[in-house]
């Protein structure tokens, strides 16, 4: 029940619903067998500093046994004109995995009522709940953040005989975007400040965190306050057209065979206050965090978090998602050895991809397969850092690929 209440709060409680007419638009195959495709999400409409939250359910997706080697997403106009940070700041998309009972599929579709017949299902950990589920997801540095899974690893999915009887595995975005144009402040409206936004009176009434308590009226800014169709002050007289966007992704997958090696996903959160209950790992992860003012520091700011695997692997791609300001986020085995730094790449320009004073991008470690090996129960740390400069909604998500088995002849020390 806990996990369900976790799934209205966080992805359903702001949403509308709306499910896909997506087109799909090239199919190519290469010598690898890798097959890809780019899709248009169905569309949605935004306006000079209004937020937009919305779950598209049911997105297109690569049909059958797969092993999926990247996901690439980035927001597009109406004519299918890469929209930049400036305009259109993308503060995060989640590709979720649910599995919905088939004999259920027409009404789910006809009524829009998820309230029944489906039943999420998350990647390899490590939060508790339904707290950050997601199997692909980054923000601002979409673009410029590599995805691809090195051969043979991949993600598999729609393995018929994983799949619970009645049911069909499919995948819904969840996505907020914040249009910045005529804000009155860009940056804080980016990171939801909650001063800058139209927050309804009875907001701090009603409003719960991530454990389902009131907001405190200290909260001064990141998820809870971003909410669908709200809005960020304007400039004075500033005006300018509602627009419809859309997310385009590519999606490059093989067919499963006994080649590919399937590979796990964690998402460790700087931000955990992890505790211990006997030998269980008890999560607590708090997704974002606020960097406070302060005036005479020339250090920067660092978020820690021991998290112990409950089970390890080969470390085969860790990134981590980061907001501007980042300076690092490094991932460290219990010895104290670096497993993986994520090196933050800032636009230097007007173009989408290199929008000027943007994160645009993290770095990919990619070790040699079977060189970095992270045991069963070892306690990793995540660190995140920051400029230490006042920031609301910060994160610090680690990305890693582990994968449990490598075959002798792929093992390349
Ligand atoms: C699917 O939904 C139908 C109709 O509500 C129900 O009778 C059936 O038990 C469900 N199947 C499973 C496997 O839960
Ligand atoms: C919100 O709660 C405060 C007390 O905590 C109360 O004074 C105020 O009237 C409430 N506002 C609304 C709009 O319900
Ligand atoms: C801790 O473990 C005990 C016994 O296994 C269990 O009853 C309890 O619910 C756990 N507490 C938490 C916070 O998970
Ligand atoms: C992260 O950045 C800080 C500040 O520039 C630097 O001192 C540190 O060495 C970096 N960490 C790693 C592991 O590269």
């Amino acid at each position: 029940m806990r996990t369900i209440f976790k799934v209205k709060m966080i992805l359903l409680s702001i949403m509308i619903l709306l499910f896909g007419t997506t087109q799909s638009v090239v199919l190519e195959s290469d010598e690898n067998h890798i097959k890809s495709a780019t899709f248009l999400s169905e569309s949605f409409e935004v306006g000079p500093g209004k937020v937009a939250v919305k779950t598209l359910f049911d997105i297109d997706f690569p049909k059958g046994h797969i092993g999926v080697k990247s996901f690439d997403v980035e927001v597009v106009d109406e004519d299918g004109n890469s929209v930049p940070l400036y305009e259109t700041y993308l503060h995060h998309w989640f590709a979720v995995k649910y599995i919905e009972n088939i004999t259920m599929s027409h009404y789910i579709k006809q009524s829009h009522d998820v309230s029944n017949g489906i039943e999420y299902e998350r990647n390899d950990g490590a939060c508790q709940g339904f707290l950050l589920p997601h199997h692909w997801g980054l923000g601002g540095e979409s673009r410029g953040t590599s995805s691809n899974l090195p051969n043979p690893f991949a993600v598999e999915l729609g393995n018929p005989t994983k799949i619970k009887h009645g049911f069909k595995e499919k995948w819904l975005f969840n996505i907020m975007v914040i249009d910045t144009r005529g804000a009155h402040d860009r940056k804080g409206c980016s990171e939801c400040r909650c001063k800058l936004l139209n927050l309804p009176k009875d907001f701090y009434n009603v409003t719960t965190n991530i454990n389902g308590q009131l907001l405190s009226r200290n909260y001064k800014g990141g998820l809870f306050c971003c909410q669908d169709n709200l809005q960020c002050k304007l400039r004075n007289g500033f005006h300018g057209p509602m627009r419809k966007l859309s997310l385009r992704y590519k999606i490059r997958w093989v067919d499963w065979d006994e080649h590919q090696v399937p590979l796990k996903f964690y998402i460790l959160d700087s931000a955990d206050r992890v505790r211990s209950n006997g030998s269980t790992p008890v999560h607590d992860c708090q997704v974002e965090y606020t960097i406070p003012r302060i005036h005479d520091s020339d250090s920067l700011h660092v978020k820690k978090a021991n998290i112990p695997m409950t089970k390890g692997g080969y470390l085969i791609y860790g990134t981590a998602h980061m907001h501007t300001g980042v300076v690092n986020a490094t991932l460290y085995g219990q010895d104290g050895r670096v497993l993986c730094t994520s090196n933050p790449k800032y636009g230097t320009g007007k173009e989408a991809g290199n929008e000027k004073g943007y994160l645009v991008g993290m770095s990919v470690c990619y070790p040699k397969p079977g060189s970095i090996k992270i045991k069963d129960g070892e306690i990793l740390t995540v660190e995140s850092r920051y400029e230490n400069k006042f920031r609301t909604g910060a994160m610090g998500h680690f990305y890693i690929y582990l994968a449990e088995q490598i075959p002798n002849k792929d093992l390349n020390i």
